[in-house]
């Protein structure tokens, strides 16, 4: 048993600042799969992605996941909005789908202070109507893939933390 919690869920649904909030909630560290990912690269994503393109971005997502499976527990793991693809997810730890709707989504984006640094970091965030698609594309997998769904839509961070971690409790996780 792992026992990392791994939270999985599309581009801007607020993954890294809930994992951040859950693991001083849970006295675990936090790491995200785009940090290891930038720093593994040397380069930002957005650069990589430029370059190389998107399958070579997932070929760098399951070098993470393998890395994660062998060395890394009792952690809280953000990941990328297409991480879960990879082929070891479940092994990873305990895999919770943050959803909200696209719409939520895009609005809290665009109220942020640095809502276009935001933006142009995301590659796929691009052409709203490709995010669209790959939203909708994407739900059932994120579900078909979670132990947990919690819906954040509108939901302050620490309300988000406090279902996840009764949750844990409830499964004896914690
Ligand atoms: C991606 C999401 C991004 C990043 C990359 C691809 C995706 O992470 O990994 O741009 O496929 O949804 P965030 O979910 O943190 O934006």
């Amino acid at each position: 048993m792992t026992d990392n919690i791994v939270l999985i869920g599309f581009m801007g649904v607020g993954k890294g600042r809930t994992a951040r909030a859950l693991a001083t909630a849970t006295d675990r560290f936090a790491i995200d799969t785009d940090d290891l990912i930038e720093s593994f690269l040397k380069t930002r994503i957005r650069t990589f992605f430029a370059e190389q393109g998107e399958p070579a971005f997932r070929r760098v997502e399951q070098q993470v996941a393998d890395w994660l499976e062998l060395r890394v527990t009792g952690t809280v793991i953000s990941t990328g909005g297409g991480f879960f693809m990879v082929n070891n997810l479940a092994r990873l730890g305990r895999i919770v789908y943050l959803h909200s709707s696209l719409k939520g989504i895009l609005t809290t984006i665009g109220q942020h202070p640095e809502a276009d640094r935001k933006i142009k970091k995301r590659p796929l965030l691009q052409d709203r109507a490709k995010a669209k698609d790959l939203f909708r594309a994407r739900l059932p997998l994120y579900r078909a893939a979670a132990d947990l769904e919690i819906d954040v839509e509108g939901k302050k961070t620490s309300e988000v933390v406090a279902e996840i971690k009764a949750w844990l409790l409830r499964d004896g996780l914690l």
